[in-house]
């Protein structure tokens, strides 16, 4: 590093230089990653509504760690870690479920409840001081927030609220049907590519127009002098109006019944996305999951307020998974080859004074909420 931690920290946004190389493939850093942000992190989970019934499950896998959320027959919602209690075996294999008894461990079937407590246990009558009400599998907290059930491997972690002020409305305002949505599908794609190369390239408008044709297609779509890039410390959101003088979007016409709502993106630190393409009709969620240091899993997620998903959102998403994501997730593999090379270390953050739709200030200010959470520097608000 060229500069002092400290320094690095403390450029002026017009001049600074990017974060090392090393911190997109050092497995030191990964692991600090690891530790210092990840498992404090809130992680999206599901959308409430695929919690609709009581014994409905997610289970959600975070580096060896996995969470099972499920609704219990009185409505609420629990979080516990994926584990039987007597001797480690994993519960639940499924991603999604509807377990409508008992959890039955498939080892010697201890029986839990839908809220992880312990029902039931063969032969443990017979064994003096056996408390059954000692075995609960311990909760993992979780939190309702914009329509949507998110987990936390921290119980002291700080509330969504707090950490994210105004970003649930921020939510709720562009993306008005939030609490109908239901899921249409979920795609995980492993990249070989740090999280942080995937954030990068997704919370910057300079490539829209520079690199391939279908981010053209994307910037055709948008009012693209409005994109506006803006952070609020934990969060952060880029978004622009549609262009209504779109004649078709992602091969679908363009008629007066598509609604030309916004294009919008929100970020919920580290690593949670919430998205709407114009004119798509759905919401997307793109999730990175890091799985080590040079490895990722990118999560597409798509929902539908619809009973019957229209042929626009149908249209959207088969873009972004074989369009506008594959040229996007190119430029990440690409990218993480070229960050080991001899003749690279540090680039030049494209930054200007305006901020502006091809501005690579969220990108610093991303880098800056990594920076800090490693070396342990108090965030400052700017
Ligand atoms: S490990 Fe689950 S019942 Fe034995
Ligand atoms: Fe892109």
């Amino acid at each position: 590093m060229s500069q002092s931690q400290t320094s690095w920290d403390e450029q002026i946004p017009e001049q600074a230089l990017t974060l090392p190389s090393r911190y997109f493939y050092d497995r030191t850093i990964f692991e600090a990653e690891r530790d210092r942000i990840f498992m404090g992190a809130w992680h999206f989970g599901c959308h409430v509504n695929e919690l609709s019934e009581p014994g409905a499950y997610v289970v959600r896998d975070i580096f060896d760690q996995s969470v099972i959320l499920m609704r219990d027959k009185a409505g609420d919602i629990h979080g516990f870690h994926n584990v039987c209690q007597h001797r480690g075996n994993r519960l639940l294999n499924e991603t999604r479920g509807v377990q409508k008894g008992l959890i039955r461990c498939a080892y010697h079937s201890w029986c839990y409840g839908q809220n992880g407590a312990l029902k039931g246990a063969p032969r443990s009558q017979n064994i003096p001081t056996f408390n059954i009400d000692e075995h609960r599998i311990p909760p993992v907290r979780v939190q309702e927030f914009a329509g949507s059930v998110f987990f936390n491997l921290d119980s002291n972690a700080i509330d969504m609220e707090t950490l994210f002020p105004d970003a649930e409305a921020a939510i709720r305002q562009s993306i008005p049907k939030m609490d109908e949505m239901k899921l249409v599908q979920e795609d995980d794609v492993i990249i070989p590519a740090n999280w942080k190369v995937i954030m990068d390239n997704s919370i910057e408008g300079y490539h829209f127009q520079l690199s391939g044709p279908h981010h053209v297609d994307l910037a055709s779509l948008i009012d693209f002098s409005e994109y506006n890039l803006v952070h609020k410390d934990n969060w952060w959101t880029y978004s622009a109006p549609a262009n209504r003088e779109a004649k078709s979007a992602y091969g679908v016409p363009v008629d007066s019944d598509i609604d030309a709502s916004d294009f919008f993106n929100i970020g919920l630190w580290p690593h949670n996305t919430f998205y709407q393409f114009p004119y798509s009709k759905c919401m997307g969620t793109f999730m990175m999951i890091p799985l080590d240091e040079e490895h990722t899993i990118l999560r597409f997620g798509y929902y539908t307020p619809y009973d019957e998903l229209p042929e626009v959102s149908r249209a959207a998403i088969d873009w972004m998974n074989n369009d506008l994501g594959p040229e996007d997730i190119d430029l990440n593999i690409s990218v993480q080859k070229g960050l080991h090379s001899l003749g690279y270390d540090q680039g030049r953050y494209m930054i200007d004074s305006e901020r502006s739709n091809e501005s690579e200030h969220l990108v610093l200010h991303f880098h800056r909420l990594v920076f800090r959470a490693l070396h342990g520097i108090n965030q400052s608000h700017q």
